[in-house]
């Protein structure tokens, strides 16, 4: 066996801990940049509790507001300018996946000074500002990984800035309480981007002891907390299982990287601008039945997880039930994907996350890509 290890984020777990915000970032600077979304952190409540933290750690805050759902590499060079016009120290990234990679991406561009796709593509960072994770979602785990996932709207790519230990964040707050105002929609929905996360990284051929105790714990959490926390918002003990499911598979990815399900899922939002893990759902019935029979072993332990009979195809039938149960059996055709745009999509997949093909078991060829996409119409 051969491997190695390196995760060198603070992770900060628990209920309220959104309070320690400004004692964490005033280790970093006096001034920080704090990146949000489109409202939801300032509906909620998160946004005036963060700078209310900032503020009293004597941190002066700059708001950066309007993250969209799929963060755009134009949207992180205005950010990264702002950053470097207001003199920030510190960059802080609350709110879902998107607003933590876009506060990820600022953080680089802004010490670089080149636009973030050149990072993104071929330029190594100088260095990053420092910065720090708030999730309020239980979904991506890039809280405990190096990836912001941006689009570049010209090309309509979308790929991952992956540059560490640049993109990693210095400290995360992973506080379940951000999470329990998120609506049962956006539950479901990000709580199946643990799901594949975790799994993706348990079959990808990079696994290694660390990436299947993170898969595992993340899959047993998602099996028993995510019904719950969508049925039930208010029910903590499911967010806090789903906060820590998240973190779990956040930390997966980061050792075992994800795989061709990923692959093919960020041509589909780049094309579509669809939620990422309503792809993710939309083409994993056919991938999971080839899993099941590249990888039995692995897909079996991954039934047990989900507290089936260890036995691969019940993996592909329990996940099939899950996204039944939450309202996610999506087809591509809902997504608005039409029959010819498969072949753009299966070249996308091979050319842009070429990577991910390449980390599957068995890898797939382009043929076999392309039947992924037309069986999941
Ligand atoms: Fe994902």
């Amino acid at each position: 066996m051969k491997f190695e290890h390196y995760m060198p984020v603070r992770i900060i777990f628990g209920w309220g801990r959104l309070s320690e915000l400004g004692e964490v970032a005033s280790s970093f600077g006096r001034r920080a940049l704090v990146v949000v979304g489109r409202g939801s952190a300032r509906r909620s409540g998160a946004l005036d509790r963060a700078l209310d933290s900032l503020r009293r750690a004597g941190v002066e805050a700059e708001v950066f507001e309007g993250v969209p759902p799929n963060p755009t590499s134009t949207f992180v060079d205005e950010g990264a300018e702002e950053a470097r016009r207001k003199g920030c120290e510190v960059v802080v990234g609350l709110g879902g996946g998107s607003s933590v990679d876009c506060a990820k991406a600022i953080a680089v561009a802004a010490v670089g000074g080149r636009p973030v796709w050149d990072y993104v593509t071929s330029e190594h960072p100088s260095g990053a500002l420092p910065m720090i994770a708030v999730p309020t979602t239980s979904g991506t785990g890039t809280e405990a990984n190096p990836y912001a996932v941006l689009t570049e709207p010209n090309l309509k790519e979308k790929r991952a800035l992956n540059r560490p230990p640049f993109t990693y964040p210095k400290a995360s707050i992973v506080d379940p309480e951000l999470t329990l105002s998120l609506p049962p929609r956006e539950t479901a929905v990000t709580g199946m981007d643990v799901l594949f996360h975790a799994l993706e990284a348990f079959v990808g051929k990079r696994c290694h002891p660390f990436v299947e105790a993170a898969a595992e714990l993340a899959v047993r959490g998602v099996a028993k907390f995510l019904v719950r926390a969508v049925k039930n918002g208010g029910d903590r003990e499911a967010r806090e299982g789903m906060s820590l499911a998240s973190t779990a598979a956040g930390m997966a990815i980061n050792g075992g990287g994800t795989t061709a399900l990923h692959g093919m899922e960020h041509p589909v939002s780049a094309h579509l601008n669809v939620a990422h893990a309503e792809g993710l759902c939309a083409l994993s019935g056919p991938y999971l039945k080839y899993l099941a029979e590249v990888v039995p072993g692995k897909m079996a332990r991954v039934a047990e997880w989900l507290g089936e009979e260890r036995a691969a195809e019940r993996a592909v039938v329990a996940v099939e039930e899950l996204k039944e149960e939450l309202g996610l059996n999506l087809r591509l055709r809902d997504l608005g994907v039409s029959e010819d745009m498969l072949e753009t999509l299966t070249n996308d997949t091979l050319r842009v996350m070429g990577h991910n093909v390449a980390n599957t078991p068995g890898e797939p060829d382009g043929e076999r890509i392309y039947e992924f996409f037309r069986e999941a119409m």
